[in-house]
């Protein structure tokens, strides 16, 4: 399966903040436990390349990539250290063209129809739509995807349990990401339990949306 099929599969991206490298394993698995072996770990961070390696090598199973990746830089590391896909807030035509000739899955954000243009352009078939929540969420995908017909949109940004179903009734939507199962203050209360419950509990909603 494609990154964008296994994304598809399991309908939901946990975006994960890791602020401790001693982290990684124990989140990991917990996504795993909870049924949602995927993480979008993001380099807001310094502990974010570690956890990147860290995590592919425990659970080289596991659909582990690189968010708010900014530069060609972190693109090397992040691939350097395992991460099987790329994805960026923006559209950085550097970013993207590089993971283009490098063959390497990037998912960047859009939120303009300009953007989008500049994605079809490029053939990309999959784009980040963020903040989705902030810039109109599902009404705005649709209003978009209606002249790029060829995209499909992974919205971030301010998705949770709530308006999860929202978003997975729309065909144009391939998955929703999210840090709503991956809280920050359980990650750091040790709270693992808890954050695979909640996995779960995303999965399935999501599972039960698209049947
Ligand atoms: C991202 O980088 O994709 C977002 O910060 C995640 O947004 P959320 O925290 O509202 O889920």
């Amino acid at each position: 399966m494609s990154i964008a099929e296994q994304f598809a599969a399991l309908g939901v991206v946990p975006v994960v903040v890791l602020n401790d490298v001693k982290d990684a394993e124990p989140l990991a698995d917990a996504l795993v436990k909870g049924g949602l072996p995927c993480a979008e770990v993001t380099f807001r961070t310094d502990a974010a390349e570690e956890s990147i390696r860290i995590m592919a090598q425990k659970y080289p199973d596991m659909l582990v990539g690189a968010g708010t990746v900014l530069t060609i830089e972190q693109v090397d590391r992040a691939v350097n250290a395992g991460a099987k896909f790329i994805v960026s807030p923006g559209f950085d035509p550097e970013v993207v063209d590089y993971c283009i000739e490098k063959q390497i899955p990037i998912f960047p954000g859009i939120i303009t129809p300009s953007e989008a243009a500049q994605a079809v352009k490029r053939g990309l078939k999959v784009v980040k739509f963020f903040p989705a929540e902030q810039f109109g969420g599902v009404a705005t995908i649709k209003a978009m995807a209606a002249p790029y017909t060829t995209l499909k949109f992974m919205p971030t940004g301010g998705v949770s349990l709530k308006n999860l179903k929202d978003y997975l009734s729309c065909d144009k939507i391939l998955c929703c990401g999210g840090s709503w199962m991956v809280k920050g203050d359980l990650v750091k209360a040790g709270e693992f339990d808890k954050i695979a419950q909640m996995a779960k509990e995303a999965v399935e909603l999501a599972k039960e949306i698209r049947g």
